[in-house]
């Protein structure tokens, strides 16, 4: 074999191996050699991490993660029974590691955006500090891009955008100000990598927030900025997806046969994203997990797959449903 064949025969080898990782592993490649080699959820202990949205879903399973690894906790969103109900799981994941004291409950809405900084200020009371703010809560969107209603695009901006933004600006100014070396996480999603159709604003949001975020990490050294993105993972969020429709909701809850990431796995990816202080790690499952790698080095690629297997198919593997003969 002459050398030219060997390196033409190295070179195919090199992209069938890896498109054979992306197609049976559930995260990127740099954050699943971290899950084998790089720091243990354990290394946050004691630090106070923020999450927002924690109420259910994968905010709530990284709160229990977490809690588990005994990282002490401000757990937040509108609804106080259901966090009440995720501080008494976490109190009993965390095998004595944590106390009372050690979970702090605080309901907030998110779109009271002026009322940030007092909520900021809530936690630093409570803990005297703040070590990593996770920016969890959000909500989808399923609706025709053409049918969209113009006060949705606004009122999703306003929450999975806007306030993300305030009140990061906050925890940042906070870090700079107190010489903390802080943490700052937001969750963002695969269609923060890949346009997918059938939620034209939701993509638009998770795009500005890598836009966003990106440009601190080019601007901000000593303060870590994380980008999270699920792909599709078994919560709430079906059911409190926006439409094309202000005041309405998607509607469709978790069904017995449902294919999406578990909640429980994406946590633990991201509670490791966390410990390693990744600038940027994805998590789904197969085949979604493909057509994320696909579809964010290989955007010609992207665009003939999606072709190929039909926007009905698309919605279906994004909504944990098998995909549908054409
Ligand atoms: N599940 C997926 O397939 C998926 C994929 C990619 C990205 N994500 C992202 O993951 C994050 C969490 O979603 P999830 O899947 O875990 O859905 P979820 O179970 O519906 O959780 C959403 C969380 O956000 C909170 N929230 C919603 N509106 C709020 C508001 N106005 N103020 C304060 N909290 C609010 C909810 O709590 P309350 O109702 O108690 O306020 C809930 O705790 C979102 O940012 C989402 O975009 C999810």
């Amino acid at each position: 074999m002459c050398l030219l064949s060997i390196v033409g025969f190295c070179f195919i080898l090199y992209y069938v191996v890896q498109l054979c990782v992306f197609y049976y592993l559930d995260s990127d490649l740099e954050l699943y050699l971290l899950s084998k080699l790089g720091k243990p959820i354990s290394t946050l202990q004691g630090k106070v991490v923020w999450i927002t949205g924690a109420s259910s879903g994968i905010g709530r399973d990284l709160a229990i993660i977490l809690a588990t690894h005994g990282v002490r906790l401000c757990i937040s969103s509108r609804k106080l029974p259901e966090l009440t109900k995720v501080k008494q799981e976490c109190l009993t994941a965390c095998g004595g590691k944590l106390h009372d004291d050690d979970i702090f409950v605080m309901p907030m809405d998110m779109l009271e955006i002026e009322s940030h900084q007092k909520y900021f200020d809530k936690v630093v009371d409570h803990f005297s500090t703040v070590d990593i703010l996770v920016n969890n809560a959000g909500r989808s969107q399923r609706a025709e891009w053409n049918t969209i209603q113009l006060k949705v695009d606004r009122e999703l901006f306003e929450l999975d955008v806007f306030a993300v933004i305030n009140l990061s600006r906050i925890a940042l100014n906070y870090f700079i100000e107190n010489s903390v070396k802080g943490h700052i996480a937001v969750t963002s999603s695969v269609t923060g990598l890949v346009a997918f159709p059938n939620s034209a604003t939701y993509t638009a949001a998770k795009h500005a927030l890598h836009g966003y975020f990106e440009t601190l990490q080019n601007e901000l050294f000593g303060i870590d900025v994380s980008i999270f993105c699920p792909g599709p993972t078994a919560t709430n969020f079906l059911q409190e997806c926006f439409t094309n429709t202000p005041g309405e909701k998607f509607n469709k809850p978790v069904g017995s046969d449902d294919k999406r990431l578990t909640s429980e796995r994406c946590a633990e990816l991201y509670a490791i994203a966390l410990a390693n202080k990744t600038p940027f790690s994805w998590a789904g499952t197969r085949p979604m997990n493909f057509i994320f790698y696909i579809g964010c080095y290989y955007p010609n690629l992207r665009r003939l797959l999606i072709r190929f297997l039909g926007i009905e198919n698309i919605d279906r593997l994004r909504n944990g449903r098998p995909l549908k003969a054409k």
